[in-house]
């Protein structure tokens, strides 16, 4: 365990509690001993001209990631998780999914896939051609076969917590486990956009609840979660939340600035997250008027969201 110090050093040192670095995520890692962190969590700049990063040839990215990916493996404990969330690298309309081409930096190091865990959210860019995407990746590599993994942390409730086993030595007794079921590897959780509750003035920032399920599921209290793309620092407050260490690397000084800003809040209780055990908001569950197009009748069955729930209530015939 940690004793809590409220304080954000902007040097890495084993005895901090969560350390902002303010420079290239490489300067960082060099400073920090081999085999000392347990998580490596982080969405990378993804090469596709965000206001933070300069496009690069695909070639050139590939590089200066692998040269962060092998720091980040020599800086792993022996039981320790790297997870690596990103999206797609579009090229003149054609994209690329980065999982697929960084996927053989992080298995020539050794590294051994767990998961890649499919984050779906509602939120984006919509396309005109080609369909809007509304997933991003999270790779999971742990170092060794022998690595920490909390389920029981993570469970989210049983779709039917009531049902009990029918036949067989366990007749009567509930058939699931009371503490819930395992989250899968496809993960729905709002991104952070305009109306979300953490938004910033950050691009692409991070949900604090995604990051919680990993810490959790991941670490052990007191120990170090690294973000090396730090952005608003998400990574570090869902690490302070659960009583671990984090720190991260930041190259520009407003995010620098922001990210400090929201682990102090974090730390003083003030900062507002969305729950991880709050529900996704489904507006026609909520009663929100506008899911009724003005242009169709109110009871019309133009919209299939409606139009299924409807018919769950009558039998499925065969016409
Ligand atoms: C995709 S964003 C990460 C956002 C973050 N996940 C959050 O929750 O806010 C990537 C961040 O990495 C920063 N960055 C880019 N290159 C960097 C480098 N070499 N070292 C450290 N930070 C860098 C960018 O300024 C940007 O804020």
């Amino acid at each position: 365990m940690i004793s809590k110090k409220n304080r954000i050093a902007g040097e890495f040192a084993l005895s901090e509690q969560a350390v902002v670095f303010h420079g290239d995520c490489l300067d960082l890692l060099e400073d920090i001993p081999d085999k000392s962190l347990q998580l490596i969590v982080t969405s990378p700049p993804y090469n596709i001209g965000k206001e933070y990063e300069k496009r690069t040839h695909l070639d050139v990215y590939l590089r200066q990631q692998a040269e962060v990916i092998a720091e980040c493996a020599r800086v792993l404990s022996p039981k320790g998780s790297i997870c690596w969330q990103v999206g797609n690298y579009v090229d003149n309309g054609a994209i690329i999914p980065l999982d697929t081409v960084l996927y053989p930096i992080f298995a020539g190091l050794g590294l051994r896939m767990r998961n890649r865990i499919i984050w779906h959210f509602e939120h984006g860019l919509h396309c005109a051609r080609r369909f809007s995407g509304r997933y991003e990746t999270i790779i999971w590599f742990t170092k060794s076969d022998d690595y920490i993994f909390n389920l029981d942390a993570v469970r989210v409730p049983q779709k039917y917590p009531g049902k009990k086993y029918f036949k067989g030595p366990k007749t009567g007794q509930y058939s699931c486990n009371p503490l819930g079921k395992n989250p899968g590897d496809l993960w729905v959780i709002p991104n952070v956009k305009s109306n979300h509750v953490e938004k910033t003035g950050h691009p692409c920032q991070f949900p604090v609840e995604l990051i919680e399920r990993l810490v959790l599921s991941m670490t052990e209290p007191g120990d170090w979660v690294l973000d090396p793309f730090l952005g608003t620092g998400t990574s570090i407050i869902a690490a302070v939340r659960h009583e671990r260490r984090g720190a991260g690397a930041e190259i520009q000084s407003k995010y620098v600035a922001l990210s400090r800003q929201r682990i102090e809040q974090e730390m003083a209780g003030t900062l507002q997250t969305r729950p991880m055990t709050r529900p996704v908001y489904d507006p026609i569950e909520a009663g929100n008027s506008l899911t009724i197009a003005p242009w169709t009748k109110s009871d019309s069955k133009a919209q299939m969201v409606l139009l299924e729930k409807a018919e769950r209530k009558q039998r499925y015939s065969v016409k």
